[in-house]
């Protein structure tokens, strides 16, 4: 028995016993087959022209023999190709947090569509776009990309060139993207190439500290080696679990990285979710720049990362603009007509500061809701919400560190809940308990997943 189990055996907690898991993850495998016909069908000739039967590898990380293909998303929902109606908590991992096929942004592309996709030239949408990511993240000076992933790799190129500086920082359990230097996690005090990390350039200890979230010792003797050009931060993990900051650890995190020379990157990809400005502007973070990307044009892809004048004056220094183009920052499509008018619509007419607090008005419900599941039962889990983000997770107490929060997770309770949900119509986000809210979601939806948890629940506990 682990600590955590005895101490929720003694404070009358429960655990759900291993046996049960299988038991039930046999019961639904099959209802999950039954279900499934088509998509089964479909997985099963798609072999033949993709690796592994989809267009990308992770996709193969859904519970079920196979993935569900789906066949239209509209809002807060999606039918899958065998005609069943999922709620969509998933939301495309945060790339459709603005729910799917949003109106306004559909109308926009529509438009530039017929307009001119992408020319190299600017677009008269870029300044009112760039302004508007301005008023909410309040960074004056910014970029566009095409994912998150990039933002993060050209914001780090960014920092480095104008320090001088060679390394990076990140936490423990971080993700931010298929970026080399950042797939790292921490293994007996030394930074170490995450299990399942493809093909690295170099050993990651050559380009990467990593400390643990919320311990700001650790992470002023690593700064304190004068090297890192940039701590890359979520400001609350979101990708292990989410892992909240302690009172003042910001404050710690902003102080240390301004006396050593380090610059600050916050990666606000998916803490977006805590309100218009994300995290940042939820709780008056000075970062020295910010990323982002997913949901910012309704799931076009783009990604954004903004500076502040000081950086920016920096950058310009050093930028040698003959070789702009082929200086590692950037890319042909990045930037283009069709991503930036999504962007623009998204943030003006359907990321509004209205439609966020709806959201969070959602994820207080879903919250709730979880939280007397978990009261009722007496489950040895927790809840935790970030704006309109909520994840439940093993254990009794919530981690305050990336490895306390890969500790709890427990992958055969985690996969049985996600195939529960799927065969009664409730789509989770894949790799742990995560549920977002979009601007369509609404009660009845949050409250069947809470009914869908309770019967788990009954049935875990039998
Ligand atoms: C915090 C964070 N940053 C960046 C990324 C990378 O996003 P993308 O895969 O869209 O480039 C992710 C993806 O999950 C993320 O969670």
């Amino acid at each position: 028995m682990t600590g955590d189990e005895q101490l929720a055996v003694e404070s009358g907690r429960q655990f759900v016993g291993a046996e049960r898991v299988d038991a039930l993850m046999k019961r639904e495998l099959e209802r999950f087959g039954e279900r499934n016909p088509r998509s089964k069908a479909i997985h099963d000739s798609a072999g033949e022209a993709l690796l592994s039967g989809v267009p990308m590898n992770w996709m193969t990380r859904w519970p079920g023999q196979h993935p569900v293909f789906f066949d239209q998303a509209r809002g807060n929902s999606l039918t899958d190709v065998d005609g069943h109606r999922l709620v969509d908590f998933c939301l495309g991992d945060t790339g459709a947090m603005t729910g799917h096929s949003p109106k306004p942004t559909v109308e926009a592309a529509a438009a530039r569509l017929e307009k001119g996709i992408t020319t190299m030239l600017p677009s008269e949408d870029a300044l009112p776009l760039g302004q508007e990511m301005t008023r909410r993240f309040g960074l004056g000076h910014w970029q566009f990309s095409l994912s998150a992933t990039d933002a993060n790799r050209f914001a780090m190129r960014l920092c480095r060139e104008i320090t001088g500086r060679g390394k990076i920082l990140v936490f423990n359990h971080c993700y931010h993207g298929s970026v080399d230097e950042t797939v790292a996690t921490l293994v007996d005090g030394a930074p170490q190439g995450r299990v399942g990390n493809v093909g690295p350039p170099v050993p990651i200890a050559e380009t990467t500290r990593v400390v643990e979230f919320n311990d700001p010792e650790t992470l002023e003797r690593e700064l304190a080696h004068g090297d890192v050009a940039c701590v890359l931060a979520e400001p609350a993990l979101t990708n292990i679990g989410i892992v909240l900051p302690r009172p003042g650890f910001h404050d710690a995190l902003r102080r240390l990285t301004r006396e050593a020379g380090t610059l600050l990157v916050i990666d606000e990809t998916h803490t977006f979710c805590c309100g218009p400005g994300g995290y940042t502007g939820a709780h008056g973070l000075e970062p020295d720049l910010l990323t982002i990307g997913k949901p910012i044009a309704g799931g076009i892809p783009t990604g954004a990362y903004g500076m502040t004048d000081e950086v920016a004056g920096r950058v310009l220094d050093h930028t040698v603009w003959e070789a702009a183009d082929v200086g590692g920052v950037g890319g042909t499509l990045a930037g283009n007509a069709l991503s930036l008018a999504a962007a623009r619509a998204t943030l003006s007419e359907v990321l509004t500061d209205a439609a966020f607090e709806r959201m969070i008005s959602m994820g207080e419900r879903f919250e709730a809701g979880v939280q007397a599941v978990i009261d009722r039962h007496g489950l040895a889990w927790t809840v935790t919400r970030l704006g309109c983000r909520v994840e439940y997770m093993l254990g009794e107490s919530r981690p305050v560190t990336g490895g306390e929060a890969a500790a709890a997770f427990d992958p055969g309770l985690d996969a049985l809940l996600h195939l529960y949900m799927l065969n009664r119509g409730i789509l989770m986000t894949p790799f742990h308990m995560m549920a977002l809210m979009c601007p369509d979601t609404d009660e009845a939806d949050i409250d069947a997943h809470t009914e869908a948890l309770s019967e788990a629940a009954v049935e875990l506990l039998a």
